[in-house]
């Protein structure tokens, strides 16, 4: 089977339960989804997708539904790449592992007071190729970081919509955080 039948076919079973179920349904069987074809076939995306970049993760859109409900992201870590602690923005999202190991942490939003953030970090996960998580608003908090200090990884995360921006915490040296907005882009 090629790429793009791969890709179309998990397209094609994303549109029926996206543009299909109740609202409250979608994340869970969105990961069931990505689930059932990673052990399926793998996703096997095109390199023009997945080459890493030396300066941080790469952030690349596979597909844009032209309803906008939703959007598939290909990201790709080289050794050692990770994010900052940030929100989603209140969308929803899945993100699933098609190749190597990430480090996957999740926080609980503790207070919020004249600007100034305060987190607990909750379950720290290892997710191998494969496997996959939801993200739900106001559970949105988390870093995401390759597990491997030698090997590129490759994530896939399909959006509840298409997320242009999020807001990322940055220490305040304090155990606190300060919120900046960030705006996001597609690297080509
Ligand atoms: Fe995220």
């Amino acid at each position: 089977m090629s790429t793009t039948e791969r890709s179309g076919d998990i397209r094609t079973r994303l549109d029926a339960v996206i543009h299909g179920e109740s609202s409250m349904r979608v994340p869970e069987l969105v990961k069931a989804v990505l689930i059932d074809s990673m052990q399926h076939g793998a996703l096997d995306l095109p390199a023009s997708l997945t080459t890493p970049r030396p300066d941080s993760y790469a952030r690349r859109l596979l597909h844009r539904d032209p309803s906008g409900l939703y959007t598939m992201v290909v990201m790709t870590w080289g050794p050692g790449q990770k994010t900052a602690l940030h929100d989603h923005a209140g969308i929803w999202c899945v993100e699933c592992v098609v190749d190597g190991r990430m480090e996957i942490t999740q926080y609980d939003l503790l207070s919020e007071d004249g600007g100034t953030f305060r987190f607990s970090e909750q379950k720290r996960v290892s997710a191998a190729r494969g496997s996959a998580g939801c993200l739900i608003p106001p559970f949105e908090y988390h870093t995401l970081a390759n597990a491997s200090a030698a090997n590129t990884s490759i994530t896939l995360h399909v959006y509840g919509g298409e997320m242009d921006h999020c807001h990322v915490f940055e220490p305040a040296g304090d155990g606190s955080y300060r919120r900046v907005t960030r705006a996001l882009s597609y690297h080509g």
